[in-house]
């Protein structure tokens, strides 16, 4: 396996240095983050109860929704930055059924079969081998299990607003958008939604 402890320290103190910055870049895009995280939840279908597992969970715009539609389940999520989950903690701390944990999602610490649902939100573009992350989700879903995603794709199309936004957002933060779909299909996976938007993509599978 590729070992990327080196650039994951990078992102991770870049995302220590610029926690406070973060939910900024919401704002930067016009509410379309928060719609599409509240879209990807409907689409997947959760139910109010069972163990949920948010990858990349960050400042936790999409933990909290998470624990608002998980009400009688828990959801736990991981980022490998101490400064957000110090912002999460605080957004989120009516919601008693989230807990966060510190640590790398190439190497979850986690059993297999341990989760009934996996989220990663504006993530996937942001690790150092998704590839790896996906494979991980997978590991610790349960069987008949969902994994949900939503990321920037690699975007080369015509520089329109959106297309504008995309770059400058992965000029910010040193992401990369990532095309995960044939990557996603090589998995025991039946993919329940795949949404090609203009510069990201929607994913939603079942573990087989
Ligand atoms: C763009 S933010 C996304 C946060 C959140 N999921 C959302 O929807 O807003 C990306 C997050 O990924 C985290 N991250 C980057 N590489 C990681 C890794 N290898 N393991 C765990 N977290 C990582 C960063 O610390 C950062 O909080």
């Amino acid at each position: 396996m590729p070992d990327y402890s080196d650039e994951t320290k990078k992102t991770r103190d870049r995302y220590n240095r610029l926690a406070m910055l973060y939910d900024l870049d919401d704002v930067l895009w016009l509410g379309s983050k928060q719609f599409s995280r509240k879209k990807l939840i409907k689409l997947t279908n959760l139910s109010d109860s069972g163990l949920v597992l948010d990858l990349t969970t960050g400042t936790g715009r999409n933990a909290g929704l998470l624990a608002k539609r998980v009400k009688n389940g828990t959801v736990i999520g991981i980022d490998i930055s101490r400064n957000v989950l110090n912002i999460n903690s605080f957004r989120n701390k009516k919601h008693k059924n989230l807990h966060r944990v510190q640590g790398t999602v190439q190497v979850l610490p986690f059993s297999d079969k341990t989760f009934d649902a996996v989220f990663c939100t504006c993530g996937m573009d942001t690790i150092d081998g998704p590839e790896i992350a996906f494979t991980e989700a997978v590991r610790v879903v349960k069987t008949g299990g969902t994994v949900s995603l939503l990321h920037l794709k690699n975007n080369k199309g015509p520089l329109d607003v959106f297309n504008f936004l995309s770059r400058f957002y992965t000029w910010i933060w040193r992401a990369e958008g990532v095309d995960l779909f044939s990557h996603v299909k090589q998995h025991n996976v039946d993919v329940l939604v795949y949404k090609n938007l203009q510069i990201a993509e929607a994913i939603v599978v079942r573990k087989t």
